[in-house]
């Protein structure tokens, strides 16, 4: 008798254990991540040549001599050499408008996995990375 009381006893706390586990589970969830995770190496970086009107100059010459044969000269992703791929170049226009600073950065330096961006971090430094960003920022 006294046994199995000990024992219903425990069961119970186990279960409330349990319980409480998962209830305190479902409201400190981790948020989930939308979209690529940027890499630390690139995470937080900003652009220090923002707004400054001679990046833009430098950005565009790169940017019309490397970038536009696939992004099309205004970033629409309509470049001549666009048709042929699989996917088709990204609209800069419509990255323009959600992608962050960090996350340009990351795919110019890296590529894209799968697609025809290639990494360019041994093209181009990253200071003129971030120029030919300076210029993509202008497209709307
Ligand atoms: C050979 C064609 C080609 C060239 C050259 C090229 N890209 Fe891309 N780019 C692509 C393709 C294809 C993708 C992947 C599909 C997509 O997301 O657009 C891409 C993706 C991107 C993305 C990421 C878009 C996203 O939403 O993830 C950025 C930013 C970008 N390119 C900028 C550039 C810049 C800046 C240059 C020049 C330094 C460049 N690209 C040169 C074809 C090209």
């Amino acid at each position: 008798m006294k046994k199995s009381f000990v024992y219903s006893f425990i069961m119970l706390a186990i279960m409330a254990t349990l319980i409480a586990a998962c209830g305190g589970g479902e409201t400190a969830a981790p948020a989930v991540p939308e979209g690529p995770v940027v890499p630390a190496e690139y995470a937080g970086k900003t652009n220090s040549f923002a707004g400054s009107s001679e990046a833009i100059a430098e950005g565009k010459q790169v940017f019309e001599s490397t970038c536009a044969a696939c992004h099309g000269d205004t970033g629409l992703g309509d470049g001549p050499a666009a048709a042929a791929l699989t996917p088709q170049p990204a609209s800069l226009v419509e990255v323009n408008k959600t992608a962050a600073d960090d996350y340009l950065l990351w795919r110019i330096s890296d590529g894209k996995e799968g697609t025809a961006m290639v990494s360019w971090k041994t093209s181009f430094s990253e200071d003129q990375i971030w120029q030919v960003i300076s210029y993509l920022r202008t497209f709307k």
